[in-house]
C-alpha cells in the first residue's frame, strides 16, 4: 500500500490525519505515496510525475489521447442526456472523456486510495461537470444488485485491471502506478452477465488488444492498442432481485 505524504508542509495536518484514517504510516521518500501537494492529492511513484484525477476534458482531449477518446465516446453512443455508470472509476479519465460529450458519469471504486483521488478531483470539478457526476464507493457488484430498477443507466461502462505485459509507453504508466497496489481483476465474466441485465442500452470494455474478449461481444471498436468490446443489454430489466427502491444515480 502507499503511504501518506506531503510536499506542501501546510498540508502536513491533513496528511497525518488521513494517515490514522487509513492507518497508513506517513513516509515522504516512500516508493508509493499518497501526496497532499499544495492544491490537491496525487499518487506519486519513485521516477514518475505525479498523477492526480482532473475531471476537465480539455486535459484529456489533445495529442495522442484522441483517437481512444473517439472510440470510447463512439462505443458507449456518449452525448448528453444519456446515463453511463462506470464501474471501475479508476484515475476518472475514461469518465472525463464521456462527460466531455454532455453525458452524465455516475463513477463506481472499491478501491480507498483511488476514492480519495476520485473526491478530491471532484472538488476541483467546475459545477456545471459537477452536476454531471456522482462517486459511489463500491464494489460494482453490489451497486449493480441494488440499482433502482425504474432509473436504470443507459450504459455501463468496465475497464476492469489487466495485467500489464510490457510498461514503456506513457499511458501504461498510469496502469503501472495502479497495479502497484491494486491486484488485477482475473475473472470478471459473472459481473459482465450482471451488467448486461441492468443497461438499458449495451455494456463496454475496455480491453487491450492482446487479450482476447472474456465472451463473444455484438462488435467492437477497435485502436492499436485498446479495443472497446460492445454487448448489448440483456433485457435491461435490472438484477435479478428487480429492486424498485434502491441506490439512484442521479
Ligand atoms: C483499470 S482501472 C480504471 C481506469 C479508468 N478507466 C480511468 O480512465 O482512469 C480499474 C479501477 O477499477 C477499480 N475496480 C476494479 N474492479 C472493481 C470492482 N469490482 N468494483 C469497484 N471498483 C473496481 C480498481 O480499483 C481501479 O481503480
Amino acid at each position: 500500500m502507499p503511504s501518506i505524504s506531503y510536499s506542501a508542509n501546510e498540508r502536513a495536518a491533513e496528511a497525518t490525519e488521513l494517515s490514522q484514517k487509513l492507518a497508513l504510516p506517513i513516509n515522504n521518500t516512500d516508493d508509493v505515496q499518497l501526496c497532499a501537494l499544495e492544491d490537491k492529492w496525487a499518487l506519486k511513484l519513485n521516477g514518475m510525475q505525479p498523477i492526480w484525477v482532473d475531471f476537465n476534458i480539455s486535459h484529456w482531449r489533445k495529442g495522442k489521447y484522441s483517437c481512444k477518446n473517439e472510440a470510447l465516446v463512439k462505443a458507449c453512443k456518449a452525448k448528453e442526456g444519456v446515463n453511463i455508470l462506470d464501474l471501475t472509476a479508476g484515475f476518472g479519465r475514461d469518465a472525463a472523456i464521456l462527460l466531455g460529450t454532455g453525458a452524465s458519469v455516475s463513477l463506481v471504486e472499491r478501491d480507498k486510495i483511488m476514492q480519495i483521488l476520485l473526491q478530491d478531483g471532484l472538488a476541483r470539478a467546475d459545477l456545471k461537470l459537477k452536476a454531471k457526476i456522482r462517486l459511489i464507493n463500491s464494489e460494482a457488484k453490489e451497486v449493480l444488485t441494488k440499482l433502482n430498477k425504474a432509473n436504470l443507466p443507459e450504459v455501463i461502462y468496465l475497464d476492469p485491471m489487466h495485467p500489464i505485459r510490457k510498461k514503456s509507453a506513457q499511458v501504461k504508466k498510469v496502469m503501472f502506478a495502479l497495479q502497484t497496489f491494486i491486484k488485477p481483476d482475473d475473472n470478471y465474466t459473472d459481473l459482465l452477465t450482471l451488467a448486461r441485465r441492468c443497461a438499458r442500452e449495451r455494456v463496454v470494455v475496455k480491453c487491450p488488444v492482446t487479450q482476447p474478449p472474456v465472451c463473444i461481444p455484438n462488435h467492437s471498436i477497435g485502436g492499436k492498442t485498446i479495443r472497446f468490446d460492445v454487448y448489448l443489454a440483456d433485457g435491461g430489466n435490472g438484477n435479478a432481485d428487480g429492486n424498485v427502491i434502491g441506490i439512484e444515480l442521479r
